[in-house]
This record gives C-alpha cells, structure tokens and sequence, in this order.
C-alpha cells in the first residue's frame, strides 16, 4: 500500500528533516509513528499527502509514485486518503452535517448518498446528536471526531492521522483511537503521528520511530521507544 524509498526532505541549507527513510506499510496495517518533537513525522505525513516533495526518493502508494504525480493529478488522488489534524481544521461557519457533507459535495456525490452517508458516519463517531451543532458548541474531543468523521466518510482505503489527540485528555484520546482502529478492522490502513506513550503501549500495534529524520527502529506489537 505504501513503499518509502530512500526518502530525504531537505527544507534548507542545515535542516535535513528525513535522511534515507525507507518502509513499507502493507494493505490493512495499523502503524504508530512516534519520535520527539522535530524528528520529522509531520514531514513524512505530508510528504504522504502530497502537500510537499522530497528532495530525494519516491513513494508509492496504490502503486503510483506520489512524488511525481502532476498537480492536477493530487487532487484525485487525496480522494482515497483521509486525513486528520490535531487542529481539526473545521469550517466554522456550517454545523457538523454540513462539515462533513462538504467533503463528500467536492468529490461530486449525489444528494441521495450524502443524506445516507453523513448520517450513518455521525453514528460509526457518536455523533448522532449533535448534526446540527457549530464547532464552537463541540468540546475538543466532538470536534476531534467531526473530523474523523470528514476523514473517513467517502471511505479512503488510507487514513493519515497527524496527533489526532494532541489537544485531548487520555480517556477522549483513547476514545479516538478506538474509532481509528474499527475503522481499521473494516479495512483501512491507518498511520498515526503521535506522543502519546501510554496509547502506543496500551494498543500494540506496528511502531514505527523517527530519530532526527531517521528511522531507528520499526517493531510489530511494538511499545513506544524511549531515546535516552
Ligand atoms: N516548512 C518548514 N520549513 C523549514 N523547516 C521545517 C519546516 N517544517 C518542519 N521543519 C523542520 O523539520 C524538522 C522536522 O519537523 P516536523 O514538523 O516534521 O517534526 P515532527 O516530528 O512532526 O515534530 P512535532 O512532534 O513537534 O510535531 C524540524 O527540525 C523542523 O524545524
Ligand atoms: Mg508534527
């Protein structure tokens, strides 16, 4: 599903973000990203995105190499990855059917399925009560599962998530990764950015770290790693 090669991002004359990262995530994994803040996470997420290219290297993901995808070619492509933010990047404005209802407007679908699939998403998050509350009537963690529920409502077979709990109490954090992992079980492959250690260690799932912008380890059932 995703295959690094030789990856490096080069941001400026001294800061090498990634050096040589090379991995692949197989179709229906479930893999934490972690490492200390500046190690590079959010460069290889957004390198996944396709919201900036490496210096050097490729990745493939549904077996095309993203990196040399032409602009008018991203836009297609991001319609099979969803992808969440600490900052849940709402629009304010419009209540939470309309948040996530617009994701599936700008990919072209009919009245008919959005009336069917927003609602239905809203259930898989627990947000059935709130389809018409603004964000700024949500808690953080309600906001947190909006945008989970935008991410995934026109079923991406991949959902990047970049500390999708950064802002959230443990009890709520936990609650969202729950969710990443049914929607994991029903076949999305899932790569989440996080710090939070305990989470990492509760769920055993594939860990990957980033050092510096390398790679220094990468366990099945792994726990988070600790550099000191
Ligand atoms: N747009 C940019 N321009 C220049 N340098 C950048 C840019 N974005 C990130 N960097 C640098 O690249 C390195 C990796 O940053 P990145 O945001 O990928 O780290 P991170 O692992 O996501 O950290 P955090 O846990 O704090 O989110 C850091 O040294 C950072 O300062
Ligand atoms: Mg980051």
């Amino acid at each position: 599903m995703i295959e690094i090669y030789h990856l490096y991002k080069q941001y400026s004359k001294d800061v090498l973000a990634l050096k040589d990262l090379n991995m692949v995530i197989d179709r229906g994994e479930f893999v934490f990203l972690v490492g200390a803040s500046g190690a590079g996470k959010s460069t290889l997420l957004k390198l996944l995105l396709r919201e900036i290219s490496p210096t050097r290297g490729n990745i493939k993901i549904f077996g095309k190499d993203v990196t040399r995808l032409k602009k008018r070619e991203v836009p297609l492509y991001r319609r099979n990855v969803g992808m969440v933010f600490q900052d849940c990047r709402l629009l304010e404005d419009r209540n939470v059917f309309e948040n996530i209802a617009f994701a599936l407007r700008v990919i072209g679908a009919s009245p008919r399925e959005i009336r069917k699939r927003v609602p239905f998403t809203l259930e898989l998050v627990g947000l059935k009560n709130k389809v018409f509350k603004k964000p700024n009537e949500l808690s953080g963690g309600e906001q947190q599962r909006v945008a989970l529920a935008r991410a995934i409502v026109n079923r991406p077979s991949l959902v990047i998530a970049d500390e999708p709990t950064g802002n959230l109490d443990p009890e709520t954090s936990m609650n969202i990764i729950n969710l990443l992992q049914e929607i994991n079980i029903r076949g999305t492959t899932v790569l989440v950015a996080t710090h939070a250690k305990n989470i990492v260690d509760y769920y055993q799932k594939r860990v990957v770290v980033l050092e510096k912008g390398r790679l220094i380890s990468d366990q099945e059932r792994g726990v988070y790693f600790n550099a000191d």
